[in-house]
């Protein structure tokens, strides 16, 4: 389907927003993106903070973002907030190496936590949420239709609402994206989210968000093009490094001759985003109260008294953006003043709250997250592959910080370091950009190694005993085999089928071929119950006696966009299988 408009959805740990491009204007002036300003954002920021409120008893949306913040401190303050379920960061929990793998539901390591400590299915959370951006984005189009002007705020906009079509709903390519370093289990979860909110499966693409940060690179303005180095000219290579609040995302890539591009890097990264400055922040106040021998005064302050200091925090913290001269901050901390005698000469208090010296916000509290994100990207920087890398690209939130982008430039005085304008709002613009070219990426590094669990004849020589199995003619097999597709660090080709491999059925009688697919990131798999391998899904070939059931099949892996694709054909009639998978 050719897309008439393409309408983006990042959806960050802590920040989320839309945007869209109708695919006309893409052709004609790439860079007019628009993104909506209706969000209550003091900052104008053109994303809303990632929180959601629901009613417990019919789990009915009240409200997103900023403004399920303040409706939630209203209800703290009302007392009603056990009424409502509040969910702030949850995107965080699909980080963990653990989600989705076990098959029951109702396992909490796959709920989302909501601010009383009561715990509801993350896809449900999840797709609230999305469901709230998607109305919130589809409520403008109504407006357009009634020839009401949207205010929006793309960058070269000259476009006249009122020449602009109505949305033909099955034509909008809808993108999401997601970290890099996420695992397929959790791109998927966000699918299934998607999907729950009314998002067409056939419709929907999924985006990396720091590819989607490089496609932003592509498209920008000249004056900025010079700025950046001529990023999008063939044969250049750079490192993006996507700090949010979440994760911070790193990747390498290469323009090639085509201005299509080539991922030269597996994509690295880790949870040392934005959030982990907040989480040091919590633990720092923390500290002062617990070395002054009083564990539990902090504990006992009300919830919409730290609710409210966490988003004071977060004010303060983003106020700082691009400043060369640090200011001092002011950190209103609601707690009973017998209790804040006494504090480090770090921290002054007075009536209504603590000063903070502005080097604890760029000494102690980007410390930690800073260590990481200069041990990775160094890292990075010394393999063979970044020999000739020269620039590294920051963008997310984080990028904003004159903090972070000074730190970055005195750890890698050789490299250059390069922001470009909006680096809050880069991956959310280059999602809308990707869902126009989905194809821009040709290849990329697999981050795990993918095959099937299958039986080989067995060779008392090679094969473990216990992998011995027999079958009805008295046969003997080895089971278990770890069947390598495509290996761990191997460049894919994207959107091509990968080299085939032929599978026969272990009985004679059997009807159908199931295989089962493993992922690992294990180099050099031998079996599917080693540590670390985990099946991500199942292909099975329908059952078709016409040709007799003494056929083989040959499965073949097919790297999307972003998902696997499997497909099966059946050697003797080479009509191609029925295929699922089914994620677990
Ligand atoms: N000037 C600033 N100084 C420090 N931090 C900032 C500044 N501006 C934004 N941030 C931080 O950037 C983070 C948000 O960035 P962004 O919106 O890119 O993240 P996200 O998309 O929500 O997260 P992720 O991509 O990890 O899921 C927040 O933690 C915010 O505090
Ligand atoms: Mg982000």
């Amino acid at each position: 389907m050719e897309p008439e408009i393409v309408i983006a959805l990042d959806i960050g740990s802590t920040y989320s927003g839309y945007a869209y491009q109708f695919s006309s204007d893409f052709k004609e002036n790439p860079r007019e993106i628009w993104m909506s300003d209706s969000w209550s954002s003091s900052n104008n920021t053109h994303k809303t903070s990632t929180c959601l409120l629901l009613k417990c008893d019919t789990q009915e949306r009240i409200a997103i973002g900023e403004d399920a913040e303040k409706e939630y401190l209203r209800l703290c303050d009302t007392g009603e907030e056990c009424d409502y379920h509040f969910f702030k960061n949850f995107k965080m929990i699909l980080y963990r190496k653990d989600f989705a793998t076990d098959e029951n539901p109702a396992n909490p390591k796959n709920q989302a936590e909501d601010y009383s400590g009561r715990h509801i299915s993350f896809t449900l959370v999840m797709s609230k949420f999305i469901e709230g951006l998607k109305e919130d984005c589809l409520e403008r189009f109504e407006r357009y239709e009634g020839n009401q002007e949207p205010r929006d705020i793309g960058e070269d906009q000259t476009t006249d609402a009122e020449s602009k079509p109505a949305i033909n709903e099955k034509k909008i390519r809808w993108v999401i994206t997601v970290p890099a370093i996420w695992n397929d289990f959790a791109k998927h979860a966000m699918r299934e989210s998607a999907v729950m909110a009314g998002i067409p499966d056939d419709q929907l693409i999924i985006a990396l968000e720091p590819e989607a940060a490089v496609v932003h690179c592509m498209y920008l303005s000249d004056q900025e093009k010079k700025y950046m180095g001529e990023l999008g000219s063939a044969g250049n290579k750079f490192v993006v490094v996507d700090m949010g609040g979440g994760t911070v995302d790193i990747t390498a890539v290469k323009v090639l001759k085509n201005g299509h591009l080539e991922q030269i890097m597996m994509a690295n990264g880790g949870p040392w985003g934005g959030q982990s400055v907040k989480n040091s922040f919590s633990q720092l106040v923390r500290d002062v109260f617990i070395t002054k021998n009083e564990p539990s005064s902090f504990g006992s302050c009300k919830r919409a008294d730290l609710f409210e200091m966490e988003l004071e925090f977060e004010r303060q913290k983003v106020a700082i953006r691009g400043k060369k001269k640090q200011v001092t901050l002011w950190i209103k901390l609601p707690l009973p003043a017998d209790v804040c005698r006494n504090i480090l000469c770090t921290l002054k208090r007075t009536n209504n709250g603590l000063y903070f010296k502005p080097e604890i916000i760029s000494e102690i509290l980007f410390n930690e997250p800073m260590k990481l994100i200069l041990e990775n990207l160094q890292s990075i920087l010394n393999d063979e592959t970044a020999r000739s890398i020269e620039k590294i690209i920051l963008v997310g939130g984080l990028a904003e910080s004159h903090i972070v982008r000074t730190k970055i430039s005195e750890a890698f005085p050789h490299w250059r370091i390069l922001v470009p304008s909006n680096p809050f709002c880069a991956v959310l613009k280059g999602a809308v950009l990707y869902g126009q070219k989905p194809d821009i990426f040709e290849s990329r590094i697999s981050r795990f190694t993918y095959g099937i669990g299958t039986h080989i004849p067995f060779d008392p020589e090679k094969h473990p005993q216990d992998k011995k199995e027999e079958d009805s003619s008295g046969k003997m097999w080895c089971k278990d085999v770890f069947s390598i597709h495509v290996k761990r660090n191997q460049i894919v080709s994207l959107n091509k089928e990968q080299p085939g491999i032929v599978y026969e059925p272990l009985e004679r009688y059997q009807t159908s071929i199931k295989c089962d697919i493993y992922q690992t990131e294990s180099q050099n798999p031998l079996y599917i119950t080693e540590k670390g391998c985990k099946k991500i899904g199942s292909l099975v070939e329908m059952p078709d006696l016409t040709e007799g059931t003494e056929r083989n099949a040959q499965v073949t892996m097919i790297f999307g966009g972003t998902e696997l694709g499997v497909k099966g054909i059946d050697e003797s009639t080479r009509k191609e299988f029925k295929t699922t998978i089914v994620y677990h």
